[in-house]
């Protein structure tokens, strides 16, 4: 049945801001964490301790984590590529660690050089050194409807995949549709296939919105009872691989839908708006939101 109580992580701040060409000073990407926080969400992928030769965008990841206020109750996670950025975010004090892999071989080929299970191999000292420290895993399961490269992918790949990460010993994993091309029932099937490894609590749904269906793929996973979603203000990011490809579905959006449908986030709507107003009007674009542009246009 459908949960009646679901829990948003907000990935604007990394997943969202990652490909962002402009630079946005750590002072603001402080100040969005915190209207983020004040807008009552609960856990925030804030940055990603990652190789600034890579993502020149986070290399200020420890000084963003410094400079933020943090609140009790609410939980703060960091993309860690390797021990290295591993280290970084232990050193940050973060809760939760998100590491990463690909369901589609040609994608992790063309991108990191390796096969998925070499991938998942290279994170297995990251994911030990976690758990020894106290410190949650979190898995990003990419590309699990489809790839920029070999197009349709088999849900059964992503059942392997979760199985590898079950085998590292990451605790939870996310099914992301990284380019946005899924659509309900083949999210379901991804869904069911991750089931065979991990619980549904364990389970949370990424969806990008490039296709317009991300709210209809939140919903029909909604209805197998998935209740943890990331989701990004203001629809922020992109995906660079993927021409076109637009960047995760607005927190608005999902927050507009769930409250509408009596689902508690513990979210204040019209503050998650001023959230995205926030860091729209640094980047001087319009929120990608169409619940945010309603609620300003009001
Ligand atoms: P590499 O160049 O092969 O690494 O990158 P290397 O070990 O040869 O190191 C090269 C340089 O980077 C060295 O510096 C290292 O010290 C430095 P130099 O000696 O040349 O001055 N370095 C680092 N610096 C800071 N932090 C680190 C770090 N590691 C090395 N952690 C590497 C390999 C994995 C590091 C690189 O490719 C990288 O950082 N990749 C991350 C890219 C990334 O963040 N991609 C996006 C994540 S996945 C995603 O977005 C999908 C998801 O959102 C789901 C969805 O949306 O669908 C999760
Ligand atoms: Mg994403």
């Amino acid at each position: 049945s459908i949960p009646s109580r679901v829990k948003i992580v907000e990935v604007g701040p990394r997943d969202g801001l990652q490909n962002e060409k402009q630079p946005v000073p750590a002072a603001i990407k402080i100040g969005l964490v915190h209207r983020l926080q004040d807008a009552g969400l609960k856990e925030v992928e804030v940055t990603s301790f990652v190789s600034p030769k890579w993502v020149p965008q986070m290399a200020d990841a420890a000084e963003v984590l410094a400079g933020m206020e943090r609140r009790p109750g609410v939980r703060y996670s960091v993309l860690t590529p390797n021990m290295k950025g591993f280290e970084g975010a232990l050193a940050a004090g973060v809760d939760e660690i998100v590491v990463f892999a690909a369901a589609s071989e040609a994608f992790s080929q063309k991108n990191i050089n390796c096969s998925i299970a070499e991938s998942i191999e290279r994170f297995a000292p990251v994911v030990e050194a976690a758990r020894a420290n106290g410190i949650y895993v979190r898995g990003a399961m990419s590309c699990v409807v489809g790839c920029p490269y070999e197009g349709e992918v088999a849900p059964e790949r992503v059942g392997y995949l979760a199985g590898l990460m079950k085998g590292i010993g990451v605790q939870h994993v996310g099914v992301a549709d990284t380019i946005g091309v899924g659509t309900p029932r083949k999210v379901q099937r991804v869904v069911e296939q991750t089931l065979k490894h991990y619980e549904l609590d364990d389970i949370s749904g990424h969806f990008h919105d490039t296709y317009g269906q991300a709210l209809a793929n939140t919903l029909a996973s909604l209805e197998m009872g998935v209740w943890q979603y990331d989701t990004s203000i203001a629809g922020l990011g992109g995906c660079p691989y993927a021409k076109g490809a637009t960047g995760n579905v607005a927190t608005e959006d999902v927050v507009y839908m769930l409250h509408g449908m009596d689902i508690d986030t513990g979210i204040d709507f019209d503050k998650l708006v001023d959230a995205g107003a926030y860091i729209s009007d640094f980047l001087q674009r319009k929120p990608n939101s169409r619940a945010a542009t309603a609620m300003l246009n009001k």
